[in-house]
């Protein structure tokens, strides 16, 4: 069952019904002013940190769902009757429904009794505010006297504050008003130095700032007093909860439109216009009027999406794919490569499913989210590289987290997760492979953030190396600390308190537990390491970690080979995890299609092995789950993983971020069918037609698919923020079609299946648009079954690497012949 459809020329998916199993969210904001909207106009919005400035309040968990929001309410004068265009929170039934979700705004409509109300919501470029603008029209044959009132429930700013500090709290809020704008000014009076504000295009025929007041008492969003009543009473909110409604008016003709904007903004003053007149408590308001005043023109708000859109399609620009097939065209165009620059804005703070109050910025979240959007945004990628790097500790370890505001460490985490360092350097082995810009090996970047403590990037990979390197365990395979990739596999920790942290609780003394999976990773790491020091020209280095790549192999070949699939890891007392050997946890994903990227058991057939292993006991329809059987009891020396319920997130959920990992070891090892196969099990595109099991959002990656021992087999949380979207990028675009860049250039070895007959690309790479086209020649034909064929620019090549061109060469014409 669909609640929409993809609408793929316009990049927008279209929502037909509000009453979507959960709320189908988007992102407005890319950079300072971050707003989360969901199809019925519910969510919040924040300034940079979800946590510490929010603007407006957010109810999770809570019933009905998706409380709080953007209030829009349309109220006809004439018989009173009142309604939101959005549905919520009042779910009057409306006449006409549609959501928009488009790239960075969402245009919702509704209408109710011959009065339609459509309003664009966006952030625009570059600014901190958000805009609806709401254009009124009246249908009916007869003329019609309308009231519309926009409102929004001010956050105090810090949302856990806001969400528990009561005997504080709902004594320090503070509004002002002033020329039909209500100013959200609480704690500006001491430290801060910014304010809110809600303001309104039209004159205002009333407004309210107490929720109380425009609510009534006891009353809900639902059905507030003061719209029922028709007027707002002016009232100024002194402490409590403030809000801020707006009303107005409009007289409409028959057929007549009218426009309405409503701006909800943040405004920080610089030191020294704190005040006006300076030291008075009066805040200086002439920056936020500035931005009201502009908001108040008519055209701005079509100037900026156009702006929006623009910038959009030139990002989207990078690669083009027409492939025949929808639902990897729509998710490679437009909605993956979305998903992963919001991935990349929030990390994992703020969602549906994450409070904006919790998580900072993950450091191997961060470095695996690059991999999806470098090509799209190389210069944020750059400075995202040395942010993270800046945080690293002098041994080479990491914080497991850094906070969004300050870009520092996070000490309540601290470190301890030893497969974080590699992730650092996979990243920038992308960076480098996508632009070739190798100065930034010579950027002085700190250690831990302390000032004076920098050293050149390429010497924090160098620590990165040596970090896995100087925690070996007794079967030479790296220590796993707290957990690697797999946050819950905590085999050190043994977590015996409720509400104890698995991850962060003290570790039982000498933590020896190791980590097969790391050892892949390190494996990749220490490749990519050599190359990068090869091409510095340090030999030195590059040997060490040849030779460091080399006996991490032998070690694996050793221990870490269980006879028909890597193992996962051994534990405290150097019993295996994920073997036969176990009754439950037998055989885990992650190792396997990382071995493969890791170029570890190709020779051997091991991982072609391991892989048949994964269809055989990991794949669903809905997915391939982390591991079998699952877990049925909890485990002390196991951790969170079995403090799951059979077939959820970790405990053999379809974690969807390792699927990809899969599809790459799918493809390495030439069963193209196989690869397509799992990307189109977990595709959301694909899985719109079940959109009553799968639940969330269809244009989305969700980061768990509930596994196969859950009752709930098929259901899908945990929608946006997740690492899966960096990686369906990396192998759909990489392996699949196979256009990979590498540091010599853009290589072009599509591993498609069969029935393809072929497919047409543009990428840019460093400069240059390629054109690619692809054909299947001689089907069938055992004899070139298999072969790759490149002619650049009409002349073909060896291999199927393309050299780069001169520099400042416009265009590369690209033929692929696959046999
Ligand atoms: C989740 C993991 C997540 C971790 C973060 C766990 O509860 O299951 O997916 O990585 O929390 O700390
Ligand atoms: C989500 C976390 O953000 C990520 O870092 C981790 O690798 C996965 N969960 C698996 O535990």
């Amino acid at each position: 069952m669909r609640y929409g459809h993809f609408d793929d020329e316009r990049r927008e998916y279209v929502i037909t019904r509000p009453d979507t199993p959960l709320p189908w969210i988007n992102y407005l904001g890319s950079e300072d002013y971050i707003a989360l909207l969901s199809n019925t106009a519910g969510g919040y919005s924040f300034f940079r940190d979800a946590r510490l400035r929010r603007l407006i309040r957010y109810r999770y968990n809570n019933a009905p769902l998706d409380v709080g929001g953007r209030f829009l309410y349309v109220r006809d004068d004439d018989t009173g009757d009142y309604w939101n265009p959005g549905w919520q929170p009042m779910q009057r039934e409306l006449d006409a429904y549609t959501c928009r979700h488009g790239l960075g705004y969402t245009v919702i409509a509704g209408s109710r009794g011959g009065i339609r109300a459509e309003t664009t919501y966006l952030v625009p470029p570059g600014q901190t505010l958000e805009v609806w603008r709401t254009r009124v029209t009246n249908d009916r044959l007869t003329a019609a006297r309308v009231s519309l009132f926009g409102a929004v429930e001010f956050c105090l700013w810090d949302a856990q504050d806001d969400a528990t500090n009561f005997q504080r709290n709902l004594s320090t809020g503070e509004v002002l008003v002033e020329d039909g704008v209500v100013y959200h000014l609480t704690e500006y009076r001491e430290r801060r130095d910014h304010f809110a504000w809600f303001a309104c295009s039209a004159p205002v025929a009333g407004l309210d700032t107490s929720r109380e007041a425009f609510l009534g008492a006891y009353r809900g969003w639902d059905r507030p007093l003061a719209v029922e009543r028709g007027t707002l009473g002016g009232s100024v909110a002194h402490g409590w909860q403030p809000v801020g409604a707006l009303q107005v008016t409009l007289a409409l003709e028959p057929g007549e439109s009218r426009e309405v904007t409503f701006t909800l903004g943040y405004t920080e003053n610089p030191a020294g216009h704190k005040f006006d007149p300076p030291g008075s408590g009066r805040p200086d308001t002439t920056r936020a009027r500035a931005v009201i005043d502009r908001y108040r023109r008519a055209g701005q708000v079509d100037d900026d999406v156009e702006e929006l859109r623009a910038a959009w399609e030139e990002r989207l620009a990078t690669l083009q794919v027409a492939s025949g097939n929808p639902h990897v065209d729509r998710m490679v165009n437009t909605w993956n490569p979305y998903q992963c620059m919001v991935t990349f804005n929030l990390s994992r703070s703020a969602s549906m499913f994450e409070s904006g109050i919790g998580r900072g910025m993950g450091f191997r979240d961060s470095n695996q989210d690059l991999l999806g959007f470098v090509h799209m945004v190389p210069e944020r990628a750059r400075e995202r590289i040395l942010d993270t790097a800046a945080t690293q500790l002098p041994d080479g370890g990491a914080y497991h987290q850094y906070q969004p505001l300050t870009k520092r460490g996070n000490d309540a985490v601290g470190s301890g997760f030893n497969d974080d360092p590699a992730w650092l350097v996979v990243a920038i082995a992308a960076y480098l492979k996508e632009t070739g810009d190798l100065s930034i090996l010579d950027e002085p970047v700190q250690w831990d953030n302390a000032e004076g403590s920098e050293t050149p990037l390429h010497d924090h990979l160098r620590r990165c190396i040596s970090f896995t390197l100087d925690r070996l365990g007794p079967h030479g395979l790296p220590l796993i600390g707290r957990a690697d990739w797999n946050d819950c596999l905590n085999l050190n920790v043994f977590s015996e308190h409720p509400g104890d942290s698995f991850q962060t609780a003290p570790n039982r003394p000498g933590g020896v537990a190791e980590s097969v999976f790391i050892a892949g990773l390190f494996v990749l790491a220490a490749r990519e390491a050599e190359a990068v020091a090869r091409m510095r020209g340090d030999e030195i280095e590059a040997t060490r970690c040849r030779d460091a790549a080399a006996s991490m192999t032998t070690a694996i070949e050793a221990h870490g080979w269980d006879g028909a699939w890597y193992r996962r890891a051994y534990d405290h007392v150097g019993q295996p995890v994920g073997s036969a050997e176990n009754d439950e946890g037998q055989i885990f994903i992650e190792p396997q299609g990382l071995m493969a990227m890791a170029g570890v058991g190709l020779e051997d057939g091991r991982t072609r092995t391991a892989i048949a292993s994964v269809r055989e006991r990991l794949a669903t329809p809905h997915g391939i789950v982390v591991q079998q059987p699952a877990y049925a009891t909890y485990h002390l020396e196991l951790g969170e993983i079995s403090s799951y319920p059979p077939g959820y997130k970790e405990n053999a959920g379809v974690f969807c971020h390792t699927n990809p990992w899969l599809m790459i070891g799918e493809a390495i090892t030439g069963n193209a069918e196989g690869a397509l196969d799992y990307y189109l099990r977990i595709n959301p595109s694909a899985r719109e037609a079940i959109s009553d099991v799968h639940r969330c959002e269809p244009y989305v990656y969700a980061q768990m698919i509930a596994g196969r021992d859950a009752p709930t087999h098929g259901e899908a949380k945990n929608s946006w923020l997740t690492g899966t979207a960096a990686w369906n990028m990396v192998a759909i675009s990489q392996w699949i079609l196979g256009i990979r860049p590498e540091h010599d250039g853009l290589r072009v070895e599509p591993v498609v299946p069969a029935s393809w007959t072929g497919f047409r690309a543009t990428r840019q790479f460093r400069g240059t648009t390629y054109d690619i086209g692809v054909v299947r020649a001689s089907r069938g034909d055992p004899l070139t079954a298999g072969s790759v064929e490149v002619v650049v620019d009409g002349r073909p090549i060896e291999g199927t690497l393309i050299p780069l061109p001169v520099p400042g060469t416009p265009r590369v014409r690209i033929e692929v012949v696959l046999g």
